[in-house]
């Protein structure tokens, strides 16, 4: 008893001797608490109150573009987009495998219209002609939501910066920046005449973490959550009614990478199902699926001599792994 209320005295007697430092302590500790319950509070409204206001994006005939298309996330996009009442373009570079999900989605959604849009980000990016000769072909469609899905680059994701080929660098470049930026604004005109409509970017939380054999396509990653937060603000200041909203993706288990799925690796149509829900959350840039954000957070938020070491040993072991599979390839 005795030793319980020396501890609760204690305390009293430091008060009273130093008021000022408590005082500051307590200060500290609302304000952590609050930010705690506040970024705890808005985790759960995005990802399990709100609502998704894709509806508001339909017209008569209303369609959706959606890069990358003939295969992973971006089909599984097609396939909720034309589930949610959107006839959908595919772009790709495959014609075969786009006829082949053109096939496959109107068998699944017979009332649905799909066109293909044929582009080769890794050859034809920067042909500006071309580009706009291709986009031309969608002048008469209502064109309501823009999907910039397409991404990637090399072969291998983890590569020291000394290995990359000329072409490695122009490649992410390609893929992860210019193509969605070119695309955009020359469809820009038309969603702002067709408002309200929607710009979904999909980036990755390899923009996030500062982790090392990623510097050209993690900074081109970051490129597209800078150039897609600042389009969000610039169609808000413009009075546009363009919804534009950056959705940071972390692991997902796709034919190109098939993972095993879990509760962290979703599949490509959890994920795009997922991403869709976060319409109309009035944000600039979200996690589309709760555990990825929940993960990137939890190594983000660690102290950063423990999160850096941490990062630093994981990655070297996933770019070993890279190297033992494409060997066994
Ligand atoms: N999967 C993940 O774990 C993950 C994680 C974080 C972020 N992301 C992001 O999510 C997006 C989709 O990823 P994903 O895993 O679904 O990719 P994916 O399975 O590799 O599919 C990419 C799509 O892009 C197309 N494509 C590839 N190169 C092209 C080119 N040169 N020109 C035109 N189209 C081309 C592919 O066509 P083909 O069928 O002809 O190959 C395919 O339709 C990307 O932006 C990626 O960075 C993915």
């Amino acid at each position: 008893m005795e030793i319980i209320n020396s501890i609760l005295q204690t305390p009293q007697a430091v008060f009273r001797r130093k008021p000022l430092v408590w005082a500051l302590l307590a200060a500290v500790g609302t304000i952590w608490t609050g930010k705690t319950l506040a970024s705890l509070g808005s985790f759960a409204w995005l990802h399990f109150v709100h609502r998704s206001s894709l509806e508001r994006y339909k017209s008569k005939t209303p369609w959706a573009l959606v890069t990358g298309s003939s295969d992973g996330i971006g089909k599984a996009f097609a396939h909720e987009l034309c589930s949610r009442g959107f006839n959908v373009v595919l772009h790709g570079r495959n014609e075969k495998k786009l006829e082949n999900v053109r096939a496959e989605l109107l068998k699944e959604h017979p009332t649905r219209k799909v066109r293909i849009f044929l582009f080769d980000v890794a050859v034809s990016a920067g042909d500006h002609a071309r580009l706009d000769a291709a986009v031309d072909q969608l002048e008469d469609i209502d064109l309501k939501v823009l999907i910039n899905n397409v991404g990637g680059g090399a072969k291998r994701l983890w590569i020291p910066l000394q290995d990359y080929s000329g072409d490695d660098t122009r490649l992410f470049l390609d893929m992860n920046c210019r193509f969605q930026a070119e695309l955009t604004q020359r469809l820009l005109p038309r969603l702002i005449k067709n408002g309200p409509s929607l710009i979904m970017n999909i980036g990755s939380f390899v923009s996030e973490l500062p982790a090392p054999y990623i510097s050209v396509f993690g900074g081109a990653k970051a490129f597209g959550k800078a150039w897609s937060r600042s389009l969000h603000f610039e169609m808000l200041t413009e009075g546009h009614d363009v919804e534009v909203l950056q959705v940071q993706v972390g692991m997902v288990s796709t034919p190109n990478e098939p993972r095993p799925e879990n509760i962290f690796v979703p599949n490509a149509r959890r994920m795009a199902q997922s991403a869709l829900d976060k319409v109309g959350c009035g944000r600039s840039v979200v996690f589309g699926y709760w555990p990825h954000q929940l993960h990137c957070s939890l190594l983000v938020d660690l102290p950063s001599v423990v999160r850096d070491r941490l990062l630093m040993r994981i990655v070297k072991g996933l770019k070993e792994q890279e190297e033992r599979d494409l060997k066994t390839e």
